[in-house]
């Protein structure tokens, strides 16, 4: 499995070394690839007819994509990890130390080490493709760069742009790449490798050896433009503790917003960073690779991994068992309803290259729908992701109707209409009418079971479910929803739909509320309990928040619609009967005209400023217990939403509605953002332990009745000291 790296051949005195790992799909940085590009420096260097050299990817359309994240994953103690960092340290330090200049060129995906094997080289070209990009995304995986980035990149384009970057781990494409001075140049494809070896014959001819990183004047330049001011930037490159501090501190404050103190390594490559300025590259290397190593043996560290690998391992899969079925290519695709989620539906797709034809009531609907796609394309646009060309592009994919004309040639068409039974299911049989045999019919329902659509179809093995969730373009998940009769073929074909799309698509059966809707039912009416037991409204959602959710259950509930919620507590209590009994407030608020945020009448008020919520003290005239609110125990609210979920979650595995607990952690992360850093329902009961979590769902049993019942999988997995993934 070792990763090669050769040298092709010297053309005019550069040597082009390629990376290029046999037997995988994408190269990463790995102690082999280190030794064998040690030893071509060396030989390179010993070499007359060489003067520099360039460093390209075998791979057709990624450079190198990190770590082998697998290997690193399996190490158990810190001193193994710190050592692994110190070799990869050295590895590129030997690199960067190279008496003749190396030039990356790259193009496709430079990430992780791979973009700390790019810092290391002397000059960095990269492709103008889509497809390159630039950056450290260490601490989505709860680490931080152990081979240097911490330190090269503050050198090479400031420590504002670096901590934006590492902080975030987001990554730049191309031109704002050369904007950040990440790279010194851009070109076309084709003139890559050119462009990368006239760079080293130039480095070669104007400069003497070491002199190539030129790393003061860079900064200096870097940080003027930055601050806009000469004087404070000179002050910070001094090695000023107190400007320094300035910039940490705000990279700090920003951390602390976007996720509170639960994820340590921004704040560790904050102190790796910070050290290598205070005292020079060696000491920053050296507190980089014990940060790295503290973190990698973490247990939020540990999570984010597993969840990577969780979601790698479901890219693999193709929705059968048969790995001779391969999914028809959908290039045609049907909407029906260009609402909030048809029209985002239709936009996504239509941006993968797809043709979509939307169906709506009538003209002014269509127009309608059209818009919401051009507003989402906008708003892209205001970003700098999108140009207005490459928008047009995409707008000119969607076309829109009053009536079902032009469907015959649709590869799938997906059903987003009004959440009414009779509705959907009288025209999914309509456009079944019209398209081909093999066409696949999905419906974007969010509570109506599959079965009942797909029996209003002459073809049943054609119908499944596609449940998206909102706003589409952002959220992660796909729900592919199998009832009794589809076939094989149509779900490998939505399951390629959904990759397509970019959604981490898992599929689920047939069944009320599927998994996600079902296991969020009983969080949201334990919620209502809570509530009606006299708890302040911004208690339960702060409780909520403190634990790892984005937001509370009551303002997600003020944003799903408290109608709309209303409405699926009736439909999931009678499929699933008192565990999922709401307390009765929400039909009293419902007649208050309270929907919720669409009609600005909820739990919160909605005419302050974006940001500066506050109680609508009103609604508790109509809760029980009125305005004088109890004081709550926020750990305990906790437990109770949580467990409830969690608890659901295991009923949904244990009557196989999921497939395996992998899919069911997925689900609750990237549908329901349940917190990443405790890995999901299943995650969280084997950190736990099932038999733990028993006895704590049994003693609130006692205290508020049966809906804490726990689940058979949960009592059975306690029986046998099991826990749902391998130990
Ligand atoms: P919406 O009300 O924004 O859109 C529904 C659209 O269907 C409207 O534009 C309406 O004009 C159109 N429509 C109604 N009857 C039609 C007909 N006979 N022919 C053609 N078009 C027709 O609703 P939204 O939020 O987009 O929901 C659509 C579906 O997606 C529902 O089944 C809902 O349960 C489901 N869903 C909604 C989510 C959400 O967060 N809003 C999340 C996941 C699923």
């Amino acid at each position: 499995m070792a990763t090669s790296i050769a040298l092709r051949n010297i053309d005019r005195g550069v040597a082009f070394v390629v990376v290029d790992a046999a037997d995988r799909s994408v190269n990463t940085l790995t102690a082999e690839l280190g030794g064998e590009l040690t030893e071509l420096i060396g030989a390179l260097e010993a070499d007359d007819a060489c003067c520099g050299a360039v460093i390209a990817s075998g791979k057709r359309d990624s450079f190198v994509v990190g770590a082998d994240i697998d290997r690193l994953s399996r190490l158990q103690s810190r001193q193994q990890a710190e050592e692994i960092s110190r070799r990869a340290q050295q590895l590129l330090d030997r690199l960067a130390e190279a008496t003749k200049p190396v030039v990356a060129a790259i193009h496709g995906p430079c990430l992780g080490g791979g973009l700390e094997l790019a810092l290391a080289c002397h000059g960095r070209v990269c492709s103008d493709a889509p497809a390159t990009a630039l950056g450290l995304p260490e601490v989505k995986l709860g680490l931080i760069p152990g081979a240097g980035g911490t330190q090269r990149l503050p050198r090479l384009i400031g420590v504002q742009a670096a901590l934006d970057l590492i902080l975030t781990g987001s990554s730049v494409r191309p031109v704002a790449a050369r904007k950040l001075g990440l790279v010194d140049e851009v070109v076309e494809l084709a003139n890559l490798e050119n462009a990368a070896a006239a760079r080293a014959r130039l480095l070669a001819a104007s400069h003497g050896p070491r002199d190539w990183h030129a790393l003061l004047d860079r900064e200096l330049a870097n940080l003027r433009r930055w601050t806009r001011s000469a004087k404070y930037a000179e002050l910070l490159l001094g090695g000023n503790p107190l400007g320094r501090r300035v910039l940490l501190n705000r990279g700090a404050a920003a951390v602390r917003q976007r996720s509170g103190d639960r994820y340590p390594a921004p704040y560790a490559a904050l102190r790796a960073v910070e050290a290598g300025l205070a005292r020079g590259l060696e000491h920053g290397l050296q507190v980089e690779s014990e940060q790295f190593a503290e973190l990698l043996v973490s247990p939020v560290s540990r999570r984010l991994v597993e969840l990577f690998q969780a979601t790698q391992a479901l890219k693999k899969e193709t929705g059968s068992h048969d790995p001779k079925l391969r999914a028809r290519p959908v290039e045609r695709l049907a909407v029906l309803g260009g609402g909030l989620m048809g029209a985002g539906i239709a936009g996504v797709a239509a941006g993968r290259g797809i043709s979509v034809r939307i169906k709506e009531r009538d003209a002014e609907q269509c127009g309608l729908a059209v818009q919401r796609v051009w507003s989402t394309l906008r708003r892209r646009i205001k970003r700098g992701q999108l140009d207005a060309r490459g928008a047009a592009q995409i707008a000119a994919r969607v076309s829109a109707s009053g009536d079902l004309a032009g469907l015959a040639r649709c590869d799938l068409v997906i059903e987003a209409v009004f959440e009414e039974l009779a509705l959907k299911s009288a025209l999914l049989a309509q456009a079944e009418e019209r398209v081909g045999e093999s066409c696949v019919l999905a419906s974007n329902t969010s509570s109506l079971p599959i079965a009942k659509l797909a029996a209003a179809c002459r073809r049943p093995h054609n119908v499944l479910g596609m449940h998206f969730f909102s706003p589409v373009p952002k959220m992660p998940l796909l729900e592919v929803i199998r009832q009794p009769q589809t076939c094989d073929q149509a779900l490998v074909t939505a399951v390629a739909l959904g990759k397509r799309l970019g959604k981490h698509t898992i599929v689920v059966r047939d069944g009320v509320g599927f998994y996600t809707s079902r296991i969020l039912a009983p969080y949201i009416s334990e919620a209502t309990h809570v509530l009606a037991e006299g708890a302040p409204i911004d208690a339960v959602d702060e409780a909520l928040c403190d634990f790892g959710f984005p937001v509370g259950p009551i303002t997600l509930l003020d944003e799903v619609g408290i109608d709309v919620a209303e409405k699926v507590s009736h439909v999931m209590m009678g499929a699933y009967g008192e565990r999922l009994r709401h307390a009765p407030l929400l039909p009293a608020l419902v007649a208050d005209n309270r929907q919720g945020h669409k009609n600005r009448r909820g739990f919160y008020l909605y005419d302050g400023k974006k940001g500066d919520r506050r109680v609508d003290v009103t609604v508790y005239d109509l809760l029980p217990g009125g305005r004088r609110r109890a004081r709550v125990n926020p750990a305990e609210v906790q437990r109770r939403l949580v467990l409830q979920m969690v608890n659901e979650a295991m009923h949904c595995l244990g009557e196989g509605i999921l497939q395996c607990p992998r899919d069911g952690d997925i689900g609750a992360i990237y549908g329901l953002a349940f917190p990443p850093f405790l890995g999901g329902p299943f995650r969280y009961t084997d950190g736990m332990g099932a038999g733990r979590l028993v006895d704590e769902l049994l003693r609130l049993r006692d205290r508020f009745g049966l809906r804490f019942e726990p689940a058979p999988a949960l009592v059975e997995a306690a029986r046998g000291g099991r826990s749902f993934y391998p130990a």
